[in-house]
């Protein structure tokens, strides 16, 4: 089947996402869409976080996805089951695949996880290790905050970003732990930063790599994989296309990238409301 597969998060995080999937995934076309007008999500409530990706995924339908990737834990955290129940098409998040890559390198199952408020204030991850493991792990999270304005600004690589890192992971005992999660798809744009933090023996989990795995088990149990050559990518942004489109040819191997610039209220209206 040669529809895209939808990528939405709240800004330029799923584009870590995204370029797994590009090199994992070479024939399958991806419409992106970064709600960057209303990033951050971390500190918003569940309930709007929820609203913003029902709205995003109903955007992609419209734009004729046929499944969609939920490249965001603070969405994945407040919504996967709401969007879940509200579109046809397979949607996947990355709360389930970043557990389990983790559970599968940590040697002493005592895991912390890095992420936004909404996703630490959710423990949607601890559900999902502890259950994973029988309960044996052991989880903590911390929340962090700065996090996300440094890569949506594009600063990801400077000596500030550095210290706002150090800051923030001041607060952990890297002996209660000896993994790592990127509970936040922002996250692996600093993870120069954050191993560099960490003494060598904690292992540093990023979700991207274990999610492409379930994009493509779900396209093959859907039997939904493009078997033609000549794959788009497109990038939408709810923001600036500028700052946006810098982080894109930074992060992604793709020469003079198209970004756009969307109304997701316009593109609803275009073709009327067709929630289940
Ligand atoms: N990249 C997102 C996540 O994985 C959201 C960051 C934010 O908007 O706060 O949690």
């Amino acid at each position: 089947m040669k529809a895209p597969i939808g990528v939405i998060d709240s800004g330029v995080g799923g584009l870590t996402v995204v370029r797994e999937m590009i090199e994992r995934l070479p024939k399958e076309s991806i419409i992106y869409i970064g709600d960057d007008a209303r990033c951050p999500y971390g500190p918003k409530s569940p309930e709007e976080v929820a609203s913003y990706t029902v709205e995003l995924a109903e955007a992609l339908q419209h734009l004729g996805i046929k499944m969609l990737v939920i490249a965001c834990n603070t969405a994945t955290a407040a919504a996967l089951p709401i969007v879940s129940e509200a579109f046809d098409f397979p949607i996947i998040g990355v709360i389930e695949p970043g557990s389990r890559a983790a559970l599968q390198v940590s040697k002493n199952e005592k895991i912390v996880v890095l992420g936004t408020i909404g996703t630490v204030k959710s423990e949607a991850y601890n559900r999902a290790i502890l259950r994973r493991s029988d309960g044996r792990a052991e989880v903590q999270a911390l929340a962090c905050p700065n996090f996300v304005p440094i890569v949506e600004a594009g600063e990801y690589d400077t000596p500030q970003a550095k210290e706002v890192v150090a800051e923030t992971l001041s607060v952990l005992d890297s002996d209660t732990f000896d993994t790592a999660i990127l509970g936040c798809t922002h996250y692996p744009l600093l993870e120069k930063q954050i191993r560099d933090y960490f003494p060598p023996s904690v292992e540093i989990i990023s979700s991207a790599v274990e999610t492409v795995k379930d994009v493509d088990r779900t396209l093959r149990a859907f039997g939904i994989q493009n078997k033609e050559s000549g794959r788009t990518i497109r990038f939408y942004t709810t923001g600036e296309r500028s700052e946006f489109e810098e982080i894109v040819e930074d992060w992604l191997p793709i020469e003079r990238p198209v970004v756009e610039h969307i109304n997701l209220q316009a593109v609803i209206r275009s073709k009327g409301r067709t929630l289940r």
